[in-house]
């Protein structure tokens, strides 16, 4: 069978191990379920609701709400089945083989991947010293190369780096005809958001999802913000109705319970740097600083430990393979005090037993 394309035999599919444990800090994904209330009101919602209709086409209380949310125009949003629908869609609009786009590593995989999948030329920037971003260098790169897109994640999976909304407007100014994209999957847990720049630059496009701070990674929605001319275009390209009825309403629902929402991730902030400041004590374990709900940290043996940690019941996510600049690293998802205090003690017995 000749169909498909030989391109994609040289691709490294996007997978995870499925291995699991009692203690589930691999996915990034909040520890905090939604409160049965809110569940409860909202499944007596979607009964209420005609199922054997489409959804709307364009949900309109939702993206009023996003709106007032986060001060945008209403024309500059889009709503699709996980962030990840939506960053398909912008790379659909954008790229094809004869353009480029730069990016950096280590980061998000898909970036790159999703990329050279519409045949694009990837270009990689690697993270400067200690992981950070590095504008001013970006910013050469960018000029030097003339590339189409550029993808950062902000805070970045799975350095949890940072780059600061001020840099970027002015990446933004210094490269007019490049789509900046911005991934803000972790941007409730960072001190600020690209979202507030204001002029708000037109070749800004800025990710967003309900599935971390939102708890709602089951239900698959996310958003994005950007100038009227760039939503039409993803719109363009993006499959219709990929949004259900019941995820809309969900996030409409985050969107009211922000105020639990906010408080969560106050603990989980707090949590991060409690963790960050026992690891910075262990011997051999050298934690990176993180504007995100996880932490990336480098210990000598890093499958080792990971092994280790599992056979304790805590699952974390192994990233040595993914960049040489990893081979080191485990990444550990904030989770619940406890489960935070059940991953310490194995990970101090690891490093113990060495
Ligand atoms: C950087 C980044 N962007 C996007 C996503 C996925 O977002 P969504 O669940 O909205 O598709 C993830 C999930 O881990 C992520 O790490």
């Amino acid at each position: 069978m000749n169909s498909l394309r030989p391109a994609l035999r040289q691709l490294h599919p996007y997978s995870l191990r499925p291995e699991t444990a009692r203690v589930r800090l691999n996915r990034n994904e909040s520890p905090f379920d939604w409160p049965q209330e809110w569940k409860q009101a909202l499944l007596e919602r979607v009964q209420e609701r005609a199922w054997n209709r489409y959804p709307e086409f364009v949900p309109r209380s939702l993206v009023s709400a996003l709106a007032r949310r986060w001060n945008w125009p209403e024309e500059g949003i889009a709503v699709g089945n996980g962030s990840n629908e939506l960053l398909q869609a912008l790379i659909l609009a954008t790229l094809e083989p004869g353009r480029s786009v730069l990016t950096v590593e280590p980061t998000f995989v898909l970036y790159a991947l999703q990329a050279r999948v519409a045949g694009a030329q990837v270009l990689i920037e690697t993270l400067g010293t200690d992981l950070r971003y590095d504008a001013v260098h970006l910013g050469e790169r960018l000029r030097a190369t003339g590339a189409t897109v550029l993808f950062l994640c902000s805070p970045n999976n799975p350095t949890g780096s940072w780059i600061d909304p001020d840099d970027i407007a002015e990446l933004a100014r210094r490269a007019p005809d490049t789509l900046i994209v911005i991934d803000e999957a972790y941007g409730e847990f960072a001190k600020r958001t690209v979202l507030e720049l204001r002029p708000r630059p037109t070749n800004l496009a800025v990710l967003k999802t309900f599935s971390k701070a939102g708890s709602l990674a089951g239900l698959r929605i996310g958003y994005l913000c950007a100038s009227r001319e760039i939503v039409r275009a993803v719109v363009q390209v993006k499959m219709p109705y990929s949004v259900n009825f019941f995820s809309m309403l969900a996030a409409e629902r985050a969107i009211e319970g922000r105020e639990l929402l906010e408080q969560q991730v106050k603990i989980l902030i707090s949590e991060r740097e409690r963790l960050r400041t026992a690891m910075e004590s262990m011997t051999g374990v050298r934690v990176y600083p993180s504007q995100a709900n996880f932490l990336l940290f480098e210990v000598d043996d890093a499958q080792r430990v990971f092994r280790a940690l599992l056979d304790n019941e805590v699952l974390v996510r192994d990233v040595s393979g993914g960049h040489p600049i990893l081979s080191r690293s485990l990444r550990v998802t904030i989770g619940r005090p406890e489960e935070n205090d059940l991953f310490l003690g194995a990970l101090r017995q690891t490093m113990e037993e060495k």
